[in-house]
């Protein structure tokens, strides 16, 4: 579904049309399909109905004899008989809801194409989901491909939230980048950092190492990351970015902590809205630049963009084929399949901490 086709007239400082930067690169403008959506933490649910939205699309949750159930009309709407029927309900009103990892999944798309099989694996989190304590909502202000390409570059961590993660004086970095049909992954490797003022108090040595992971699910916008500075944080997140709006993105984060030190574990939860702020504050004034503004020079990228450019090659590769009516998964980036050694989560550790398994 085309959802703005239209380009606002935009004139640059220059006074000259702007040009897109990445040809035939329209975030925002398309919605992509048949895929699952976490669009919020199922212990937050009860009888009293929640709104929430993909796409625009208006979705009303709420449990009947406790299951999770979504309908496209609100109570009131559906008191008055006033029904919407759209085509992601299939005439019946209700869109396909599922329950895993402590999340209420939406299918938008195909009623006949939701299976259950294609809910993403999220290895990094037990089956029934993590005590309420690890899980929140940050909304952003701004299109959930602009979080996307910030969540696979990590280097952001070094300008962005140093004071928790840590600055850029690494020993060695390198930065690894794979893709297959529908995720795109990026590992980051840095060596012998000195340990960031929001560590010290629980890490006693003076360097430590960085491995960061984080697979994005490029039709939902679902991120998995294990964020691992050893000695000191371990932290898996599951940060879901589920596009309400070209303008607004909401993330139903998870944490799951259950490799730091005790009081770390409770302790980083705590720190989400900050560093969610501190995204929301880099990416809030660069959405109407990204969708619309995107000057006809060349862009500025570096090596350590190398995953974010492949994101729009994933991205328009999809919009392509579903442009042309292919809605079907391929082996290669089938949601359900083991992401355990693209998040490196069986790796040794210097601690010796290797039994990393749930
Ligand atoms: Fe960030």
């Amino acid at each position: 579904m085309i959802i703005d086709e239209a380009k606002p007239d935009v004139t640059t400082k220059g006074g000259s049309r702007s040009k897109a930067i990445t040809a035939g690169y329209t975030p925002g403008r398309f919605a992509l399909r048949d895929a699952w959506f976490p669009v919020m933490h199922g212990k937050l649910l009860k009888s009293r109905p929640v709104r929430r939205a993909i796409h625009g699309e208006p979705i009303y949750l709420m449990r009947e004899q406790g299951v999770a159930v979504a309908y496209e009309d609100s109570p009131r709407d559906r008191e008055r008989g006033r029904f919407r029927r759209s085509e992601f309900t299939a005439g019946t009103g209700r869109w396909p809801t599922f329950e895993r990892y402590g999340y209420v999944w939406v299918w938008y798309g195909n009623n006949d194409n939701a299976s259950v099989d294609l809910v993403p694996q999220l290895p990094i989190l037990p089956e029934k989901g993590m005590p309420r304590y690890f899980g929140g909502n940050i909304v952003f202000d701004c299109t959930y491909e602009l979080i996307n390409e910030n969540l696979l570059d990590l280097t952001h961590l070094d300008y962005l939230h140093s004071m928790l993660t840590g600055d850029a004086l690494s020993e060695d970095d390198e930065i690894t980048v794979s893709s297959t049909s529908e995720t795109v992954t990026q590992v980051r490797r840095a060596t012998n950092r000195p340990v960031p003022k929001g560590q010290k108090w629980f890490v006693r040595e003076a360097r430590q190492d960085l491995v960061a992971a984080t697979v994005v699910h490029v039709r939902s916008g679902v991120c998995v990351i294990n964020a691992d500075w050893d000695p000191g944080l371990d932290v898996y997140l599951v940060h879901p970015c589920t596009p309400e709006s070209p303008y607004r993105t909401r993330t139903s984060y998870t944490f799951n902590p259950q490799h730091c030190a005790p009081a770390a574990r409770y302790m980083f939860p705590t720190a989400a809205h900050l560093v969610g702020s501190q995204d929301n504050y880099a990416e809030k004034p660069q959405n109407r630049i990204y969708q619309y503004e995107q000057s006809a020079a060349p862009d500025m990228n570096s090596r350590f963009d190398a995953a974010g450019l492949r994101y729009r090659k994933v991205y328009n590769e999809l919009v392509s084929r579903q442009l042309s009516g292919d809605f079907g998964y391929r082996d290669d980036g089938h949601p359900g399949r083991d992401i355990r050694a693209e998040l490196d989560l069986d790796r040794p550790r210097k601690g010796g901490r290797n039994n990393r398994s749930l």
